[in-house]
C-alpha cells in the first residue's frame, strides 16, 4: 500500500465530530441514553477510534415508542399527504447542500472510498427520498362496484400501519436509512430506526437535516445501539407493528420468531450468494468490468454480490486471466483517500471473518490467482481475491463471505443451459443474479429460469428508486423500492356504507 493522500476533512464533518458523545435523536432532539452508556466508533482504515456514541438500550427504545406513537395520533397525522411530500423533498434538498459532508463521514466510519459514496451512496440516498416524495399524494384506495349493488357504496383506504421499527446495517448506512425511511414516511408512519453499531455516524448527521427539514418531532427516531440490546427492543416492543430489517439471515431468523410476540409484520432483506453467469458469445468489454464491479464494489460488502462466477470454459481462461489482472492493480487504501479503490473491511469482526475464509478456501484446495491473504497493515485490509479451482460444494463456493473475494466455477453447457442454472439456483440464497449474453433468447430464458428477485442481464448491481428490490427463497421477503414498498407501509381498510 503506498502513502495514502487524505482528502482534507469538511469543516462540517470536523464540526460534527467535536463536543463529545453523539446523541440519540428522540423525540425531535438529541439526547443522552438513559444509561449514559457509550461505544465507540472506530474507523477502520486504522483501527482509531472515531467518536463515541451514546449506546441505546431497552428504556431508550421505549422512549423512542412513546415519542412516534406521539406523533402518529398528533402532529404527524394532522400532515397533509402534500406536505409530506415537500418534507421528504426539502430533506432531499439538505442532503444535497450536506452532499460532501455525508459521503465523508460514511467513508471514516465505514471505510468505503470517499468518490463512491459522493458519486453513488450519498446520491441514490437522495433520489430516494425524491421517488417517495411523489408517492406521498398517490396512495389511494378504489371504489369497489361490490355484487350488493347500488344500495352499497364500498372503498378502501390504504392507512399507514403506525409505529414501525427499522434496523439496518453497516455496508450502506445512508442509502440503507432512506430505503427504509422514504417509503415508511411518504405513507405516513412513524419510525424507530436502529444503525448498525458498526457505522452510526452518517444516520445522525441525517438526523439533524431532519431536525432542520421541519418534520414534526417524534416521526422520526434514530438510535445508536447493539442487536442484542436495542435491536431486540425493538423486534420485541408490543407497540411497534411492523420491523423491516436489512442484515444476515442468522438474525432474520430470529426476528421472524422474535416479532411473533404481537405478531408484528415484518419484511426481511438478507444475505446472498449471488450467480453471475458469463456466456461465451458476452460482450467482453462489460462482462469483464462488470464482473470485478459486481465483487468488489464495496470490498464486497453488498447482498448482491457477484460471488459465484459462472463462466464458460471456453471463456474461461481467458476471462480469470483478465479479471485477475486488473484486480491485481486495484489501489486499496483508506476510503478517505481519492485514489481508493478498495478500501478496509468495515471492522475487525469481518476482516476476521473473511480472512477465515480465504484460509478455508486453501484448506479446501481452492487456488488464488490474486490476493488471497490479509494484509498486514493497520486497519482491516484485504485484497481482491479470485479462487480458481473451487467446486460447488467448497465452503467458499457457498456460504456468504462478504468480502472482496469471488469464486470462478467454469460451466460447459452447450445450445442447453440446464446445467449451470441448476447450479446457479443450487442455494437457500435468492437475492440476485448476473447473466453476460448477446443472445437475447438466452437472456431472458436465463433470467427466467434463475431463483432470485433481481435478475441483471448485461449489467450488475444496477438500482433505482422506482424498481422494486428482495430476495427469494432465505434472501427474505417483501419488497422495497418502487411501488412495491407502499404495501409494506400501508394496511388495507374496506369502508361499507349502507345508502338505503
Ligand atoms: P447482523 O445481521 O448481525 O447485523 C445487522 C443489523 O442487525 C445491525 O443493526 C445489528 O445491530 C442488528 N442485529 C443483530 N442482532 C440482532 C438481534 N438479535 N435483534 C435485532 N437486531 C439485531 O450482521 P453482522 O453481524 O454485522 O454481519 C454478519 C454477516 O451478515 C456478514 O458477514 C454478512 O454475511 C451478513 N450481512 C448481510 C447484510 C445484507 O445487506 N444483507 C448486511 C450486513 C451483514
Ligand atoms: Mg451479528
Amino acid at each position: 500500500m503506498v502513502e495514502a493522500q487524505l482528502v482534507g476533512l469538511d469543516p462540517r464533518v470536523e464540526a460534527f465530530l467535536q463536543g463529545g458523545p453523539k446523541k440519540l435523536f428522540i423525540g425531535g432532539d438529541f439526547v443522552e441514553s438513559v444509561s449514559g452508556k457509550t461505544f465507540d466508533s472506530v474507523n477502520p482504515a486504522n483501527a482509531e477510534v472515531i467518536t463515541a456514541v451514546y449506546e441505546a438500550d431497552k428504556e431508550d427504545v421505549d422512549r423512542a415508542v412513546e415519542a412516534a406513537e406521539r406523533a402518529f395520533y398528533g402532529d404527524w397525522a394532522k400532515v397533509t399527504p402534500s406536505e409530506r411530500g415537500r418534507l421528504l423533498w426539502k430533506l432531499a434538498d439538505l442532503m444535497d447542500d450536506h452532499l460532501e459532508a455525508l459521503a465523508q463521514l460514511e467513508s471514516l466510519d465505514n471505510g468505503k472510498p470517499v468518490a463512491h459514496a459522493r458519486a453513488v451512496d450519498i446520491p441514490l440516498a437522495i433520489d430516494h427520498f425524491r421517488y417517495y416524495a411523489g408517492w406521498a399524494t398517490k396512495i389511494s384506495g378504489e371504489l369497489i362496484d361490490s355484487s350488493a349493488g347500488r344500495s352499497m357504496l364500498t372503498y378502501t383506504r390504504r392507512e399507514p400501519v403506525g409505529v414501525v421499527g427499522q434496523i439496518i446495517p453497516w455496508n450502506f448506512p445512508i442509502l440503507m436509512s432512506a430505503w427504509k425511511l422514504g417509503a415508511a414516511l411518504a405513507t405516513g408512519n412513524a419510525v424507530i430506526l436502529k444503525t448498525a453499531e458498526q457505522t452510526p455516524l452518517s444516520a445522525l448527521y441525517l438526523a439533524g437535516l431532519i431536525q432542520q427539514a421541519g418534520f414534526p418531532d417524534g416521526v422520526v427516531n434514530i438510535i445508536s445501539g447493539f442487536g442484542p440490546t436495542a435491536g431486540a427492543a425493538i423486534v420485541t416492543h408490543p407497540r411497534i407493528r411492523k420491523v423491516a430489517f436489512t442484515g444476515s439471515t442468522e438474525v432474520g431468523k430470529l426476528i421472524m420468531q422474535q416479532a411473533s410476540g404481537n405478531l408484528k409484520r415484518v419484511s426481511l432483506e438478507l444475505g446472498g450468494k449471488s450467480p453471475n453467469i458469463i456466456f461465451p458469445d458476452a460482450d467482453f468489454s462489460k462482462a469483464i468490468p462488470g464482473a470485478l464491479m459486481g465483487i468488489f464494489f464495496n470490498q464486497g460488502q453488498v447482498c448482491t454480490a457477484g460471488s459465484r462466477l459462472f463462466v464458460h470454459k471456453k471463456v474461461y481462461d481467458n476471462v480469470v486471466a483478465d479479471m485477475t489482472s486488473h484486480a491485481a492493480k486495484m489501489k486499496l487504501g483508506p476510503g478517505l483517500d481519492e485514489s481508493t479503490d478498495i478500501g478496509p473491511l468495515v471492522s475487525a469482526e469481518q476482516f476476521s471473518r473473511v480472512s477465515g475464509y480465504l484460509h478455508k478456501g486453501v484448506e479446501e484446495g481452492a487456488t488464488p490467482t490474486t490476493g488471497g491473504r490479509p494484509l498486514e497493515h493497520p486497519g482491516y485490509f484485504v485484497p481482491p481475491t479470485i479462487f480458481t479451482d473451487v467446486s460447488d460444494q467448497m465452503t467458499i463456493a457457498r456460504e456468504e463471505i462478504f468480502g472482496p473475494v469471488v469464486v470462478a466455477l467454469p460451466f460447459d453447457d452447450e445450445a442447453q443451459i440446464a446445467d449451470v442454472i441448476r447450479r446457479a439456483n443450487n442455494t437457500e440464497y435468492g437475492l440476485a443474479a448476473g447473466v453476460w449474453t448477446t443472445d437475447v433468447r438466452k437472456a431472458h430464458k436465463v433470467a427466467h429460469a434463475l431463483e432470485a428477485g433481481t435478475v441483471w442481464v448485461n449489467c450488475y448491481n444496477a438500482l433505482d428508486a422506482s424498481v422494486p428490490f428482495g430476495g427469494y427463497k432465505q434472501s427474505g421477503f417483501g419488497r422495497e423500492m418502487g411501488s412495491a414498498a407502499l404495501e409494506l407501509y400501508t394496511q388495507v381498510k374496506a369502508v361499507w356504507v349502507n345508502l338505503d
